[in-house]
Protein backbone atom coordinates (compact mmCIF):
# COMPACT_ATOMS: atom_id res chain seq x y z
CA UNK A 1 0.00 0.00 0.00
CA UNK A 2 1.15 3.69 -0.59
CA UNK A 3 2.36 5.73 1.85
CA UNK A 4 -0.35 7.79 3.15
CA UNK A 5 0.84 11.29 4.47
CA UNK A 6 -0.15 14.38 6.60
CA UNK A 7 1.66 17.19 5.67
CA UNK A 8 1.50 20.59 7.82
CA UNK A 9 2.04 23.86 6.32
CA UNK A 10 0.86 25.00 2.77
CA UNK A 11 4.06 27.01 1.99
CA UNK A 12 6.43 27.00 -0.53
CA UNK A 13 8.07 23.71 1.10
CA UNK A 14 4.64 22.20 1.64
CA UNK A 15 4.06 22.34 -2.24
CA UNK A 16 7.44 20.87 -3.12
CA UNK A 17 6.83 18.01 -0.89
CA UNK A 18 3.50 17.34 -1.94
CA UNK A 19 4.41 16.85 -5.54
CA UNK A 20 7.59 15.18 -4.51
CA UNK A 21 4.76 12.73 -2.09
CA UNK A 22 2.90 12.23 -5.81
CA UNK A 23 5.98 11.34 -7.74
CA UNK A 24 7.46 8.85 -5.12
CA UNK A 25 3.81 7.01 -5.29
CA UNK A 26 2.71 8.37 -1.72
CA UNK A 27 -0.39 9.34 -1.09
CA UNK A 28 -1.28 12.94 0.62
CA UNK A 29 -3.87 12.37 2.90
CA UNK A 30 -4.15 15.68 4.76
CA UNK A 31 -2.56 19.20 4.94
CA UNK A 32 -3.02 21.82 7.98
CA UNK A 33 -1.62 25.67 8.02
CA UNK A 34 -2.29 28.06 10.45
CA UNK A 35 -5.04 29.98 8.50
CA UNK A 36 -7.52 27.27 7.61
CA UNK A 37 -8.70 28.69 4.27
CA UNK A 38 -5.09 28.77 2.90
CA UNK A 39 -5.11 24.91 3.75
CA UNK A 40 -8.48 24.18 2.43
CA UNK A 41 -7.14 26.02 -1.00
CA UNK A 42 -3.77 23.97 -0.66
CA UNK A 43 -5.88 20.75 -0.59
CA UNK A 44 -8.01 22.18 -3.46
CA UNK A 45 -4.79 22.94 -6.13
CA UNK A 46 -3.48 19.44 -5.28
CA UNK A 47 -6.47 17.10 -4.93
CA UNK A 48 -6.06 16.26 -1.43
CA UNK A 49 -9.22 15.48 0.73
CA UNK A 50 -8.56 16.95 4.30
CA UNK A 51 -7.48 20.30 5.50
CA UNK A 52 -7.84 22.60 8.18
CA UNK A 53 -5.35 23.80 11.25
CA UNK A 54 -5.93 20.79 13.23
CA UNK A 55 -2.39 19.64 13.14
CA UNK A 56 -2.54 17.35 16.18
CA UNK A 57 -5.55 15.62 14.49
CA UNK A 58 -3.87 15.18 11.82
CA UNK A 59 -0.66 13.80 12.88
CA UNK A 60 -2.76 11.15 15.36
CA UNK A 61 -5.47 10.18 12.52
CA UNK A 62 -5.24 6.41 12.14
CA UNK A 63 -5.09 6.24 8.27
CA UNK A 64 -1.46 8.10 8.45
CA UNK A 65 1.20 6.39 8.27
CA UNK A 66 3.66 9.76 8.19
CA UNK A 67 4.32 13.17 8.66
CA UNK A 68 5.38 15.68 6.54
CA UNK A 69 6.90 19.15 8.90
CA UNK A 70 7.08 22.00 6.63
CA UNK A 71 6.30 24.80 9.34
CA UNK A 72 7.96 27.38 10.88
CA UNK A 73 11.46 26.50 12.54
CA UNK A 74 10.45 26.59 16.13
CA UNK A 75 7.28 24.47 14.96
CA UNK A 76 9.86 21.67 13.64
CA UNK A 77 10.54 20.22 17.38
CA UNK A 78 6.75 20.11 18.88
CA UNK A 79 5.00 18.76 15.49
CA UNK A 80 8.03 16.34 15.11
CA UNK A 81 7.44 14.91 18.67
CA UNK A 82 3.92 14.62 18.28
CA UNK A 83 4.02 12.46 15.39
CA UNK A 84 6.75 10.06 16.52
CA UNK A 85 4.43 9.97 20.14
CA UNK A 86 1.80 8.85 17.38
CA UNK A 87 3.94 5.92 15.61
CA UNK A 88 4.42 8.00 12.64
CA UNK A 89 7.58 8.18 10.57
CA UNK A 90 8.51 11.93 10.14
CA UNK A 91 10.16 14.18 7.20
CA UNK A 92 11.12 17.32 8.69
CA UNK A 93 12.82 20.22 7.25
CA UNK A 94 15.72 22.46 7.85
CA UNK A 95 16.82 23.20 10.64
CA UNK A 96 15.36 20.13 11.96
CA UNK A 97 15.21 21.50 14.89
CA UNK A 98 16.15 25.49 16.54
CA UNK A 99 18.62 23.94 18.78
CA UNK A 100 21.35 20.78 19.51
CA UNK A 101 18.63 20.15 22.70
CA UNK A 102 15.80 19.74 20.81
CA UNK A 103 17.39 17.92 17.66
CA UNK A 104 19.04 15.33 19.99
CA UNK A 105 15.58 14.59 21.76
CA UNK A 106 13.87 13.92 18.40
CA UNK A 107 16.43 11.11 17.34
CA UNK A 108 16.18 9.72 20.95
CA UNK A 109 12.96 9.56 20.09
CA UNK A 110 12.76 8.78 16.48
CA UNK A 111 14.80 6.24 17.65
CA UNK A 112 13.23 4.74 20.49
CA UNK A 113 9.51 4.50 18.46
CA UNK A 114 11.35 2.71 15.95
CA UNK A 115 10.24 5.37 13.33
CA UNK A 116 11.90 6.76 10.14
CA UNK A 117 13.08 10.56 10.56
CA UNK A 118 14.29 12.15 7.39
CA UNK A 119 16.12 15.92 7.47
CA UNK A 120 15.32 18.01 4.33
CA UNK A 121 18.98 18.04 3.48
CA UNK A 122 17.79 17.77 0.06
CA UNK A 123 21.32 18.97 -2.02
CA UNK A 124 22.04 15.39 -0.82
CA UNK A 125 20.39 14.53 -3.35
CA UNK A 126 21.32 16.43 -5.87
CA UNK A 127 22.88 14.77 -9.33
CA UNK A 128 25.61 17.23 -9.65
CA UNK A 129 26.42 17.25 -5.70
CA UNK A 130 26.54 13.23 -5.52
CA UNK A 131 29.43 12.70 -8.28
CA UNK A 132 31.22 15.41 -6.36
CA UNK A 133 30.98 13.34 -3.60
CA UNK A 134 32.07 10.30 -5.39
CA UNK A 135 35.03 11.88 -7.27
CA UNK A 136 36.35 12.58 -3.99
CA UNK A 137 35.54 9.34 -2.44
CA UNK A 138 37.03 8.06 -5.29
CA UNK A 139 40.40 9.90 -4.39
CA UNK A 140 39.72 12.14 -8.23
CA UNK A 141 40.81 14.99 -6.31
CA UNK A 142 43.54 13.69 -4.01
CA UNK A 143 43.76 14.92 -0.35
CA UNK A 144 40.93 17.80 0.11
CA UNK A 145 42.05 20.25 2.57
CA UNK A 146 39.67 22.96 2.11
CA UNK A 147 36.37 23.75 1.16
CA UNK A 148 34.10 27.22 0.56
CA UNK A 149 30.53 27.17 0.23
CA UNK A 150 27.70 29.54 0.32
CA UNK A 151 23.93 29.54 1.22
CA UNK A 152 23.29 33.15 0.06
CA UNK A 153 20.30 35.08 -1.58
CA UNK A 154 21.41 38.62 -4.11
CA UNK A 155 19.21 41.18 -3.78
CA UNK A 156 16.63 39.26 -1.70
CA UNK A 157 15.26 38.20 1.70
CA UNK A 158 12.56 36.40 2.75
CA UNK A 159 9.42 38.26 5.26
CA UNK A 160 6.65 36.83 7.83
CA UNK A 161 7.94 34.32 9.79
CA UNK A 162 11.32 34.20 8.59
CA UNK A 163 12.02 37.09 10.36
CA UNK A 164 10.23 36.49 13.61
CA UNK A 165 12.72 34.82 15.82
CA UNK A 166 10.39 33.36 18.19
CA UNK A 167 9.48 31.46 15.04
CA UNK A 168 12.88 31.14 13.01
CA UNK A 169 15.43 30.98 15.69
CA UNK A 170 17.79 33.39 13.54
CA UNK A 171 18.33 34.53 9.93
CA UNK A 172 20.12 33.73 7.32
CA UNK A 173 22.83 31.63 8.80
CA UNK A 174 19.93 29.08 10.16
CA UNK A 175 17.93 29.24 6.74
CA UNK A 176 20.25 29.21 4.23
CA UNK A 177 23.74 28.67 5.50
CA UNK A 178 22.74 25.54 6.55
CA UNK A 179 22.38 23.88 3.39
CA UNK A 180 25.70 24.60 2.65
CA UNK A 181 27.40 23.63 5.42
CA UNK A 182 25.53 20.40 5.31
CA UNK A 183 26.82 20.34 1.83
CA UNK A 184 30.25 20.28 2.44
CA UNK A 185 30.27 17.80 5.00
CA UNK A 186 28.03 15.46 2.77
CA UNK A 187 31.46 16.52 0.12
CA UNK A 188 33.80 15.44 2.87
CA UNK A 189 31.98 12.41 3.73
CA UNK A 190 30.39 13.15 6.98
CA UNK A 191 33.10 14.17 9.40
CA UNK A 192 32.22 15.81 12.66
CA UNK A 193 32.62 19.35 13.61
CA UNK A 194 35.50 19.83 15.93
CA UNK A 195 35.21 23.73 15.68
CA UNK A 196 33.12 26.31 14.67
CA UNK A 197 34.27 29.69 14.43
CA UNK A 198 31.74 32.45 12.87
CA UNK A 199 31.01 36.04 12.46
CA UNK A 200 27.47 36.98 12.06
CA UNK A 201 25.95 40.25 11.42
CA UNK A 202 22.77 42.23 10.00
CA UNK A 203 25.07 43.75 7.32
CA UNK A 204 22.66 43.80 5.01
CA UNK A 205 19.54 43.73 7.00
CA UNK A 206 17.15 46.66 6.12
CA UNK A 207 15.53 48.21 9.28
CA UNK A 208 12.29 49.20 7.96
CA UNK A 209 11.59 45.93 6.20
CA UNK A 210 12.19 44.55 9.61
CA UNK A 211 9.11 44.22 12.09
CA UNK A 212 11.29 43.96 14.72
CA UNK A 213 14.71 45.26 14.04
CA UNK A 214 15.69 42.62 16.10
CA UNK A 215 19.51 41.72 15.74
CA UNK A 216 19.29 37.98 16.12
CA UNK A 217 18.08 37.74 12.71
CA UNK A 218 21.22 37.88 11.08
CA UNK A 219 21.70 38.85 6.84
CA UNK A 220 25.38 37.80 6.24
CA UNK A 221 27.59 35.39 8.03
CA UNK A 222 31.10 33.99 7.71
CA UNK A 223 31.71 30.16 9.39
CA UNK A 224 34.67 28.47 10.02
CA UNK A 225 34.36 24.31 10.32
CA UNK A 226 37.20 22.54 11.64
CA UNK A 227 36.21 19.06 10.53
CA UNK A 228 37.22 15.69 12.59
CA UNK A 229 39.30 14.85 9.49
CA UNK A 230 41.31 18.03 9.22
CA UNK A 231 39.73 19.64 6.51
CA UNK A 232 38.13 23.08 6.85
CA UNK A 233 35.71 24.70 5.54
CA UNK A 234 34.42 28.75 5.26
CA UNK A 235 30.66 28.79 4.79
CA UNK A 236 29.21 32.10 3.93
CA UNK A 237 25.68 33.02 4.57
CA UNK A 238 23.47 35.39 2.96
CA UNK A 239 19.89 37.21 2.57
CA UNK A 240 19.99 40.30 0.66
CA UNK A 241 23.60 40.00 -0.76
CA UNK A 242 24.30 42.81 -3.48
CA UNK A 243 26.33 40.23 -5.47
CA UNK A 244 26.25 36.58 -5.69
CA UNK A 245 29.28 34.49 -5.58
CA UNK A 246 27.50 31.36 -5.90
CA UNK A 247 23.94 29.83 -6.17
CA UNK A 248 22.31 27.97 -2.69
CA UNK A 249 24.97 25.21 -1.74
CA UNK A 250 27.05 26.39 -4.19
CA UNK A 251 30.65 24.68 -2.69
CA UNK A 252 34.80 25.04 -3.77
CA UNK A 253 36.80 22.61 -2.90
CA UNK A 254 40.05 22.89 -2.66
CA UNK A 255 42.54 19.66 -2.60
CA UNK A 256 46.31 18.40 -3.37
CA UNK A 257 44.87 17.23 -7.08
CA UNK A 258 42.80 20.55 -8.11
CA UNK A 259 39.97 23.07 -7.51
CA UNK A 260 36.34 21.41 -8.72
CA UNK A 261 32.98 23.39 -7.73
CA UNK A 262 29.63 21.86 -8.02
CA UNK A 263 28.33 24.03 -10.53
CA UNK A 264 29.53 26.47 -13.28
CA UNK A 265 30.28 29.74 -11.60
CA UNK A 266 26.84 31.23 -11.74
CA UNK A 267 27.57 34.79 -10.73
CA UNK A 268 25.91 38.39 -11.60
CA UNK A 269 27.77 38.91 -14.52
CA UNK A 270 27.56 35.71 -15.58
CA UNK A 271 24.00 34.11 -14.49
CA UNK A 272 22.83 30.45 -14.96
CA UNK A 273 20.78 30.40 -18.25
CA UNK A 274 16.80 31.82 -17.99
CA UNK A 275 15.13 28.45 -17.54
CA UNK A 276 17.69 27.17 -15.25
CA UNK A 277 15.61 25.81 -12.44
CA UNK A 278 18.25 25.53 -9.32
CA UNK A 279 15.73 24.57 -6.86
CA UNK A 280 14.00 21.71 -9.33
CA UNK A 281 11.72 19.35 -8.30
CA UNK A 282 13.81 16.27 -9.18
CA UNK A 283 15.82 16.37 -5.74
CA UNK A 284 13.20 16.74 -3.65
CA UNK A 285 11.55 14.18 -5.56
CA UNK A 286 14.50 11.87 -4.90
CA UNK A 287 14.69 12.64 -0.85
CA UNK A 288 11.25 11.74 -0.89
CA UNK A 289 11.80 8.44 -2.68
CA UNK A 290 14.68 7.56 -0.33
CA UNK A 291 12.31 8.97 2.75
CA UNK A 292 8.98 6.36 1.15
CA UNK A 293 11.39 3.52 1.20
CA UNK A 294 13.42 3.33 4.17
CA UNK A 295 9.75 3.90 6.04
CA UNK A 296 9.09 0.13 3.95
CA UNK A 297 12.70 -1.28 5.00
CA UNK A 298 13.51 0.49 8.23
CA UNK A 299 16.91 1.60 6.15
CA UNK A 300 18.67 4.79 7.14
CA UNK A 301 17.86 7.89 4.89
CA UNK A 302 20.38 9.32 3.13
CA UNK A 303 19.70 13.07 4.69
CA UNK A 304 18.89 11.31 8.15
CA UNK A 305 17.98 12.68 11.64
CA UNK A 306 21.61 12.26 12.50
CA UNK A 307 22.57 14.42 9.96
CA UNK A 308 20.22 16.89 10.74
CA UNK A 309 21.24 16.78 14.14
CA UNK A 310 24.98 17.25 13.21
CA UNK A 311 24.22 20.68 11.01
CA UNK A 312 22.01 22.19 13.57
CA UNK A 313 24.84 21.83 16.19
CA UNK A 314 27.07 23.33 14.14
CA UNK A 315 24.99 26.71 13.24
CA UNK A 316 24.62 26.62 17.22
CA UNK A 317 28.37 26.50 17.68
CA UNK A 318 28.38 29.18 15.21
CA UNK A 319 25.89 32.12 16.45
CA UNK A 320 27.48 31.28 20.04
CA UNK A 321 31.40 31.69 18.34
CA UNK A 322 29.84 35.02 17.11
CA UNK A 323 27.82 36.04 20.64
CA UNK A 324 31.52 37.41 21.63
CA UNK A 325 31.35 40.07 18.92
CA UNK A 326 28.04 41.16 17.74
CA UNK A 327 28.85 42.78 14.16
CA UNK A 328 27.62 46.32 13.67
CA UNK A 329 24.43 47.00 11.38
CA UNK A 330 25.74 48.65 7.52
CA UNK A 331 22.19 49.91 6.68
CA UNK A 332 20.02 49.50 4.70
CA UNK A 333 19.83 46.52 2.29
CA UNK A 334 20.46 47.12 -1.24
CA UNK A 335 17.35 45.87 -3.09
CA UNK A 336 14.09 43.06 -3.11
CA UNK A 337 12.51 41.64 -0.42
CA UNK A 338 10.23 37.79 -0.79
CA UNK A 339 7.06 37.38 0.83
CA UNK A 340 6.29 34.22 3.42
CA UNK A 341 2.97 32.47 2.44
N1 LIG B 1 14.68 22.40 1.97
C1 LIG B 1 14.34 23.48 1.28
O1 LIG B 1 14.67 23.64 0.12
C2 LIG B 1 13.48 24.51 1.95
C3 LIG B 1 13.03 25.60 1.19
C4 LIG B 1 12.19 26.52 1.81
C5 LIG B 1 11.83 26.36 3.15
N2 LIG B 1 12.31 25.29 3.85
C6 LIG B 1 11.93 25.10 5.25
O2 LIG B 1 10.56 24.73 5.27
C7 LIG B 1 9.92 25.32 6.38
C8 LIG B 1 8.75 26.17 5.89
O3 LIG B 1 9.25 27.18 5.03
P1 LIG B 1 8.36 27.76 3.83
O4 LIG B 1 9.27 28.49 2.93
O5 LIG B 1 7.53 26.69 3.23
O6 LIG B 1 7.46 28.79 4.63
P2 LIG B 1 6.04 29.38 4.21
O7 LIG B 1 5.91 30.67 4.92
O8 LIG B 1 5.88 29.34 2.74
O9 LIG B 1 5.02 28.33 4.85
C9 LIG B 1 4.96 28.17 6.25
C10 LIG B 1 3.81 27.26 6.61
O10 LIG B 1 3.80 27.08 8.02
C11 LIG B 1 2.48 27.26 8.53
N3 LIG B 1 2.46 27.95 9.82
C12 LIG B 1 2.02 27.42 10.96
N4 LIG B 1 2.09 28.32 11.95
C13 LIG B 1 2.56 29.45 11.42
C14 LIG B 1 2.83 30.73 11.95
N5 LIG B 1 2.62 31.02 13.24
N6 LIG B 1 3.31 31.66 11.12
C15 LIG B 1 3.54 31.38 9.82
N7 LIG B 1 3.30 30.17 9.27
C16 LIG B 1 2.80 29.22 10.06
C17 LIG B 1 1.77 28.13 7.52
O11 LIG B 1 0.43 27.73 7.60
C18 LIG B 1 2.47 27.85 6.24
O12 LIG B 1 1.77 26.89 5.55
C19 LIG B 1 10.98 26.10 7.13
O13 LIG B 1 11.48 25.33 8.17
C20 LIG B 1 12.06 26.34 6.09
O14 LIG B 1 13.35 26.43 6.66
C21 LIG B 1 13.11 24.37 3.26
Amino acid sequence: MSLRIAVLGYGFIADLHTRAARAAGATVISVTGHRPERALDFARRHGIGRAGDDWESAVAASDVDAVVVGTPNSLHHPQALAAIAAGKHVLVDKPMALDTRQAVEMCDAARAAGVTMCVGHMWRYRDEVVALRDRIAAGGLGRVVRTRGYGVHAGWGPSGWFRDYDLSGGGALIDMGIHAIDTARFLLGDPTADRVVASVGTGFDDPAASPSGDPRIDTDAVVLVDWSDGVRSVVESGWWQPVLDGVEAETEVYATGGHARIWPAFTAATPPPADYDHCALDMYAAQMADFVACCATGRTPVASAEVGLEAVRIVEAAYSSAAAYPARPQGPAPSGEGTAS
